[in-house]
């Protein structure tokens, strides 16, 4: 079947567990988190360009302001790497329609490469398979390996070696958006800095989180949600403590920075109750929104062709 274009959707993601190792020399650190992909996505349209008009990039939607669009942008990263790897026509335009908060700890420029790797697959009918997708993935970063298979799954290596997990029932979530994004590197080194002369034990996932997975419970889940990295996001972005705590004070089962923040992921008994978080949330003053989201939801996967 011959197509101009195909639509991917890809999810955003929340990090139940992020446990951090010691800083290796290649300078990353062993990490073991456990996914979890939720009801936010970005659609990444992959067309045929005009002749000779190379890889181009246009964005839209809720939270595109500011995402650059040239070869910085990982999505742009995606497609050159394809186009390189498999000798392809360069002449590929990319659409991003943007609803996964930008440099907010959700994965949303990983979700972008991801589409686009998908994407290209599918439109050059290349018939790659999951595996051989994520191994690309992971040379453009550590989250796209997981914004292509998407559910829940365990992370290893520096989050890029993927394992699903065995969950049950669908989990609620609200989010706290922050107005300005935080750069992962620099939670990172924070995160050394406030650990400096400390042992730090091998990453391990844990076994409370697991069985609340397992047993679909979110009561267990939000008492056992942990990451390594919100004392460095909270120490460069302070007001993230009072977002912590209007959760705790409107009834959340837990909450977390998600991944290296500064989006604030709290976990709800049921969309019902997540009505008096987010007025209070709103209310706060300390976010710049609040969105729900469901999770897990499938990885990256084309939903429309053109
Ligand atoms: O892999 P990715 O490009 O998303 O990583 C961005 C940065 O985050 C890395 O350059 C590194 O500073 C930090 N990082 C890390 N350990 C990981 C993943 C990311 O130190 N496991």
């Amino acid at each position: 079947m011959s197509t101009n274009g195909v639509v991917v959707r890809v999810p955003g993601k929340v990090n139940l567990q992020l446990a951090v190792g010691p800083l290796d020399p290649d300078g990353y650190h062993e990490v073991t988190t456990v996914f979890q992909a939720i009801s936010l996505f970005d659609d990444v349209t992959v067309k045929y360009g005009p002749p000779n008009s190379g890889i181009s990039l246009s964005v839209s939607g809720a939270t595109s302001a500011g995402v650059p669009t040239d070869e910085s942008n990982l999505a742009y990263k995606a497609a050159k790497l394809m186009v390189t790897k498999y000798g392809l026509s360069e002449d590929v335009a990319i659409h991003l329609k943007k609803e996964i908060p930008v440099a907010g700890g959700m994965a949303g420029g990983s979700a972008d490469a991801a589409g686009v790797l998908v994407g290209i697959d599918a439109l050059f009918e290349l018939g790659l398979s999951r595996d051989e997708l994520e191994i690309i993935a992971a040379q453009l970063g550590s989250d796209v390996p997981f914004s292509i298979s998407g559910g829940i799954a365990i992370g290893t290596g520096r989050g890029d070696q993927i394992t699903p997990a065995l969950s049950r029932g669908t989990y609620h979530w609200v989010l706290a958006l922050a107005g300005q994004g935080l750069s992962t590197p620099a939670v990172y080194n924070e995160c050394d800095r406030l650990r400096e002369g400390l042992a730090i034990s091998k990453p391990q996932v844990g076994d409370e989180l697991m069985q609340a997975l397992r047993a679909g419970d979110s009561i267990a889940l939000g008492k056992a949600l942990s990451n390594d990295l919100q004392a460095a996001a909270c120490s460069l972005r302070p007001a993230l403590r009072l977002v912590l705590d209007v959760g705790k004070d409107y009834g959340a089962l837990g909450g977390i920075v998600s991944g290296s923040g500064p989006t604030v992921a709290f976990l709800v008994e049921d969309d019902d109750k997540s009505l008096d978080l987010t007025v209070a949330l709103s209310a706060s003053g300390v976010v710049s929104g609040v969105v729900r989201a469901s999770g897990p939801v499938h990885g990256a996967r084309v939903v429309s062709t053109l």
